[in-house]
């Protein structure tokens, strides 16, 4: 395989970097969008609302730890489209989970169960949306992250529709993505901060292949990408399968993958050219990009607090509160399209 040339890392002072991320701090806001700390014990009678939902995800954890990186991606792939109102848990023929972005998008039967027990205890009362959002923070808690405070009070929406899905590829370039997340009102830290997901999970290898063999369109691989690494990828993903054969997985932290926790070392891997993913990779090519990776890379612990603030940014896009929306008896379904309730 043709292999770049090693590039070599520009090493910038951390001080430096602690105040860049500073300033972005101070600029950072919580864009509340009406939610609130606590709302089901402070304004329900469904006190106990989210120790129950804690209770059920670590259950759930117990039995499979993927839950942590499938319920992160649903998180995503709910708040960016249309806002956090739940429009991915909606089934039915051209709802948004049947979008190909949303291929392989897993965790709706943990949901479900949670629904399912605050439904009998109390219902009506605690929103898909809420129920989602408090479910990830609880699965990224018993992954190492920071057990964050959630802001909730969402109502969950009516409609899901796949042709809105604009998720990008993961072969979006850095300047696409940040524009994304600038269009739902997000910045350059929270995509930096987000990307640090990837540290969970896995993914197919059609959303590498272009990165080993083809990057861009350009025949090559893509030099982003430390040699030694593709090689080592191209075993698992080769150029072409026998027909009938399943597109293999890999992780996308091969490092920290089978463990299934955060870890420092996503970022480390990214300055070290050996992301999986291209979005990934794509954060070393701009400044921003490589201070943040920089920063978490060596300071762990500002990572886990900067992946607090912006999920909990994330969680206040276009979310429905006080007489928006509904809350929903299953969340797979509108309370009018509920065949339970006909
Ligand atoms: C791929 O090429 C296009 C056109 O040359 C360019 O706009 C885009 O940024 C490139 N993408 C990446 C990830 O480099
Ligand atoms: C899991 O974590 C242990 C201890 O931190 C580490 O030694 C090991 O390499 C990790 N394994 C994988 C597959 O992530």
């Amino acid at each position: 395989m043709w292999c770049s040339r090693e590039r070599l890392l520009v090493l910038v002072v951390l001080g430096l970097w602690a105040t860049c991320l500073h300033v972005a701090e101070g600029g950072t806001k919580l864009p509340l969008n009406g939610l609130v700390l606590h709302y089901y014990r402070k304004n329900t009678q469904c006190t106990k609302a989210e120790k129950l939902i804690t209770g059920a995800v670590r259950k759930a954890w117990a039995k499979d730890r993927s839950i942590t990186p499938a319920l992160l991606r649903l998180v995503y792939s709910d708040c960016f489209v249309r806002g956090c109102d739940a429009s991915i848990l909606l089934d039915g023929e051209g709802s948004e989970k049947e979008a190909p972005q949303n291929a392989g998008l897993r965790g709706f039967d943990v949901v479900d169960s949670i629904k399912h027990e605050l439904e009998s205890k109390c219902p009506g009362v605690v929103s898909c949306a809420d129920i989602l959002h408090l479910a990830t923070r609880d699965a990224v808690a018993l992954a190492g992250g920071w057990k964050y405070p959630v802001f909730t009070g969402r109502r969950d929406g009516y409609e899901s529709d796949a042709k809105m899905v604009d998720l990008p590829p993961p072969s979006v370039s850095w300047d696409d993505a940040l524009s994304y997340f600038k269009s739902r009102g997000l910045d350059v830290l929270d995509l930096g901060t987000l990307l640090g997901a990837h540290t969970l999970g896995v993914t197919h290898c059609r959303y590498v292949h272009d990165r080993i063999y083809n990057f861009n369109d350009t025949g090559l691989p893509d030099d982003l990408m430390d040699c030694r690494f593709a090689r080592q990828l191209a075993k698992t993903c080769p150029y072409r399968y026998p027909p009938g054969q399943p597109d293999p997985t890999v992780f996308l932290n091969p490092r920290s993958g089978g463990n299934f926790t955060f870890e420092s070392s996503y970022y480390s891997r990214v300055l070290d050219n050996q992301a999986v993913l291209g979005i990934d990779q794509q954060l070393v090519t701009s400044k921003d990009g490589v201070r943040i990776a920089s920063e978490f890379a060596y300071e762990f612990d500002d990572f886990k607090r900067y992946f607090a603030l912006a999920i909990s940014r994330m969680g206040s896009v276009g979310v429905l509160t006080g007489s928006q929306g509904e809350i929903r008896r299953s969340c797979r379904f509108t309370n009018a399209h509920n065949p339970k309730s006909k």
